[in-house]
C-alpha cells in the first residue's frame, strides 16, 4: 500500500485524548493539568507508557521535554518531528496541546501497526511548560531547547507559592540528563487546535498558518501607602489598584492603533486585597501580540511612557520588567505548502492565516524548519473549559498530520 493511502484511526485518536481530559478533569468538562503538577506527572507517566507499547525510544532532557524516537532507515538523517504540550491553562480545556501530543502519538500507533519504515527518525515530542501560566514564561522548554532561553534561568523561574520549576521537575521526577539541547531536524510540525474564530466562520476544516505572531511580556509592579479606607479622604491617596486600572486602560487603548495587535491584561495581584484598606501593592501582567515586531515594541514603549505619568499622578512607585519577547515566527513555506497540499489531497478545505497563539512551533522555526496544523475551536473558544472541536476534525487534521510526517520523513 501506498504510504498516501494510509489512514489514522480516529477512534483511537478520540479515546486517547478522552483518557486525558480525565488526568485532571474540572467539574465543568475542561482541564486543570498545570505544568509539573501532579496531573502533569500522571498525564506523562501515561504518555511514555503509551509510547513504550509502540517500541519508542523514550528519552528525557534536564527540562523534562519527553522523546520518542521511531527509528528510520537512515538513522544520520536529521529527524522529523511533531508534538505539542501536555500542561493545560487553569480551568483550561481538554484539546489545547494535548490535541497535538495525541495526534502524533496516533501517526505513529499508525505506522506503527502498519509496519511503514521510513527514510527519517521520527520523533514525538511532549515540551514542559508551554502554557506559562503556573511558572512565566510560556515556550519555555523549547526555548531552552533551542537555545534561546538559559537551562539555569529557567530553573529559577517561581510559581505563585514560591516553588521554583526546577524544584517541581525534580519533584515529579522529570529531571532528565539528557541535555536539553536542539538535536538536527529536518522538519517540524505541530497540531493544534486554532483557538479562534477564523475557521468556524469561513467554514474551513484545515488552518494553515503562515507563522506565529510575536509575543511580549511584561510584569508591573506598583508600590503606594496603605490606610484605613474610611477617615482617609480621596484626595492624597497613593492607591496602587486605581492606578492600575488605568494602566489597564491604558493597555487596551493602545492596543487600539495598529489593527493587527492585540494586548491584554490577564493577572492581577493586589495587596493586601481587602475591602478597607487602599491597596499599596499591585502586581500584574502585559501581553502584547503582533505580526509586526516593531508595531508591539512601539506600542509597549506607548504604554510604558503612559504608565509612568498614571504612576506619578497617583503618587505611586512604578517597576517594570521586561519578562519575555519571543520574536514573530514565519514558517518555512516548503512545510507550508505540504500542509495545504496534503489538506487538497485528503479532500479537506483549507484557509491560509496567522496564529494569534504562541505555540513551541515559534521556538523550533528559529533552528529548522516549522509549520502547524489547526483545525476549528467551537464557538472561537479556548484557554476555558468549553474549549471543543469535533471529533471529525481531530481525525481530518491528524491525517493531514500523517502525511506531511510521512511526505517529510521519506525525504532523502
Ligand atoms: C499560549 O497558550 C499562548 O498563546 O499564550
Ligand atoms: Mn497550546
Ligand atoms: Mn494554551
Amino acid at each position: 500500500m501506498s504510504w498516501k493511502n494510509l489512514r489514522v484511526n480516529g477512534r483511537r485518536l478520540q479515546e486517547s485524548l478522552e483518557t486525558m481530559a480525565k488526568i485532571g478533569a474540572t467539574p465543568s468538562g475542561g482541564v486543570q493539568r498545570l505544568a509539573l503538577s501532579d496531573e502533569d506527572k500522571a498525564a506523562r507517566d501515561l504518555f511514555c507508557s503509551w509510547l513504550k507499547e509502540i517500541d519508542c525510544e523514550v528519552t528525557i532532557d534536564e527540562m523534562g521535554n519527553i522523546f520518542g524516537h521511531r527509528p528510520g532507515r537512515n538513522r544520520a538523517l536529521p529527524a522529523v518531528m511533531s508534538g505539542s504540550h501536555i500542561d493545560s491553562q487553569p480551568k483550561g480545556g481538554r484539546f489545547d496541546g494535548i490535541f497535538g501530543v495525541m495526534g502524533a502519538l496516533e501517526v505513529m500507533r499508525t505506522l506503527h501497526e502498519n509496519r511503514v519504515q521510513t527514510e527519517r527518525d521520527i520523533v514525538i515530542v511532549d515540551w514542559t511548560n508551554e502554557e506559562g501560566s503556573r511558572f512565566a514564561p510560556a515556550m519555555v522548554s523549547s526555548g531552552v531547547w533551542v537555545g534561546k532561553l538559559e537551562r539555569d534561568w529557567a530553573y529559577a523561574r517561581t510559581d505563585i507559592n514560591g516553588k521554583t520549576q526546577g524544584e517541581e521537575l525534580e519533584r515529579i521526577g522529570y529531571k532528565g540528563t539528557v541535555p536539553a539541547k536542539a538535536f538536527p531536524l529536518h522538519a517540524n510540525y505541530e497540531l493544534h487546535i486554532e483557538q479562534g474564530p477564523m475557521l468556524e466562520r469561513y467554514g474551513k476544516t484545515i488552518g494553515v498558518p503562515k507563522g506565529v505572531l510575536c509575543l511580549h511580556w511584561y510584569d508591573i509592579y506598583l508600590t503606594g501607602t496603605a490606610n484605613q479606607v474610611g477617615p482617609t479622604p480621596m484626595a492624597g491617596r497613593n492607591d496602587c489598584l486605581l492606578a492600575a486600572a488605568e494602566m489597564i486602560q491604558a493597555v487596551n487603548k493602545v492596543a487600539h492603533i495598529q489593527g493587527d495587535m492585540v494586548g491584554t491584561v490577564g493577572e492581577i495581584h493586589n495587596f493586601p486585597n481587602s475591602r478597607n484598606i487602599i491597596p499599596d501593592g499591585v502586581h500584574f501582567t502585559v501581553d502584547v501580540r503582533s505580526w509586526e515586531d516593531a508595531h508591539a515594541l512601539s506600542a509597549w514603549e506607548m504604554m510604558a511612557r503612559e504608565f509612568q505619568v498614571i504612576a506619578d499622578r497617583h503618587g505611586t512607585h512604578l517597576r517594570m520588567e521586561t519578562t519575555w519577547r519571543v520574536e514573530r515566527a514565519p514558517f518555512n513555506p516548503g512545510l507550508v505548502d505540504n500542509v495545504l497540499e496534503a489538506a487538497d489531497s485528503l479532500g479537506y478545505s483549507s484557509h491560509y492565516m496567522v496564529s494569534g497563539a504562541g505555540h513551541d512551533c515559534s521556538y523550533i522555526n528559529q533552528i529548522a524548519p516549522a509549520a502547524m496544523i489547526f483545525i476549528p475551536s467551537k464557538g472561537g473558544r479556548s484557554h476555558v473549559e468549553v474549549e471543543e472541536s469535533s471529533w471529525e476534525d481531530c481525525e481530518k487534521g491528524t491525517n493531514v498530520l500523517l502525511q506531511c510526517m510521512l511526505k517529510s520523513a521519506n525525504e532523502k
